[in-house]
């Protein structure tokens, strides 16, 4: 089911439910590489106004930075950042996850019931419910790095004490980043793998083809770009117009020409399989990483 459009991620923001960031605070937790991305999608979408986004990280230094950036607080205590939230949003590696909550209980950080909104791989919603006492509003989020520039993917899937509000006040957030997906829960370890993990996999991709061509002479710059805008466009074909890849495969495939004897050196390589278990292999890593 997809909810929202990313065309122009300000006006998504006001268009899906203009009111429900509107005084809204959130405490996002863990400035690493997802949380930066988020925080700075969301600052360039103006989805939460200056200062209403508190950071708080182990490192006081990497917390500091990241509010500057984008004209939020930073604050050192991580309860006192989630005590006075609307919603927090857990951006911590899932080893981690454990132990944010159990010093949020300690702390009684969680007694208003802010809505918790996890990223981390693995942790279920069922885990999340139990270490907050099962008392707070849960939703389970996987996002990617390309929230950072508007163009994320996140699916999100809600938790028993999570009302419609509390989705549409997620969907907000994220489609802020860019897309947003509403899906049930045990699809998100094969999210992780696709959203999540993807990105890495087509930068290997990516790097291939940009060497293949660099081989037959391209200057390395020229290469790039013209790799990145390819997939680009072959990714929005295939959005654009719903046909199955395969069919948009034969439309450049010419009999006897050359884009057919470059796919026989694909499938030489088992191209197709070693994608397809490159999938299947991550998601099960995935599943285990809350354990
Ligand atoms: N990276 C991705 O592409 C991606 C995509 C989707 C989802 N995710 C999920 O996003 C989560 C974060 O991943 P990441 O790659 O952003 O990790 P990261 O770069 O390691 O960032 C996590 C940050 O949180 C800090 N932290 C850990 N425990 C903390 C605590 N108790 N209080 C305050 N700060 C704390 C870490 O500090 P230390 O370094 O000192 O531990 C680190 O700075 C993970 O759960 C991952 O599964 C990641």
């Amino acid at each position: 089911m997809l909810h929202t459009s990313n065309s122009s991620a300000a006006a998504a923001v006001a268009q899906l439910d203009g009111a429900s960031l509107a005084g809204r605070r959130l405490a996002l937790i863990g400035a690493g590489t997802m949380g930066r991305a988020i925080a700075g999608g969301l600052q360039r979408a103006g989805a939460f106004p200056d200062a209403a986004i508190a950071v708080v990280d182990h490192h006081d230094s990497t917390a500091r930075a990241l509010a500057s950036e984008i004209a939020g607080a930073h604050v050192d205590d991580l309860a006192g950042a989630c005590r006075d939230a609307d919603v927090v949003l857990l951006c911590v590696k899932p080893k981690d996850v454990a132990g944010v909550l159990a010093t949020l209980r300690g702390a009684d950080a969680l007694a208003h019931a802010p809505l918790l909104i996890s990223i981390a791989a693995g942790v279920s919603i069922a885990t999340l419910e139990a270490g907050t006492g099962g008392r707070v509003p849960v939703i389970r989020a996987m996002p990617n790095t390309a929230s950072q520039i508007g163009r994320g993917c996140t699916v999100v899937s809600r938790g028993a004490l999570a009302t419609d509000e509390h989705l549409a006040i997620a969907e907000t957030i994220f489609t802020s980043v860019g897309r947003c997906l509403a899906l049930d829960e045990r699809h998100l370890d094969a999210v992780t793998a696709v959203s999540a993990s993807g990105p890495a996999f087509i930068y290997v991709v990516l790097e291939a083809l940009t060497d293949g061509a660099v081989s037959c002479g391209l200057p390395r710059d020229a290469a790039m770009e013209l790799v990145a805008r390819m997939t680009q466009g072959a990714a929005e074909m295939v959005l654009a117009t719903g046909r199955h890849p395969a069919a948009l495969k034969d439309d450049v495939t010419t009999p006897g020409g050359c884009t057919i004897a470059g796919l026989m050196v694909l499938e030489d390589g088992r191209a197709r399989s070693v994608l397809a278990r490159t999938i299947e292999t991550t998601a099960r890593v995935a599943a285990g990483l809350g354990r």
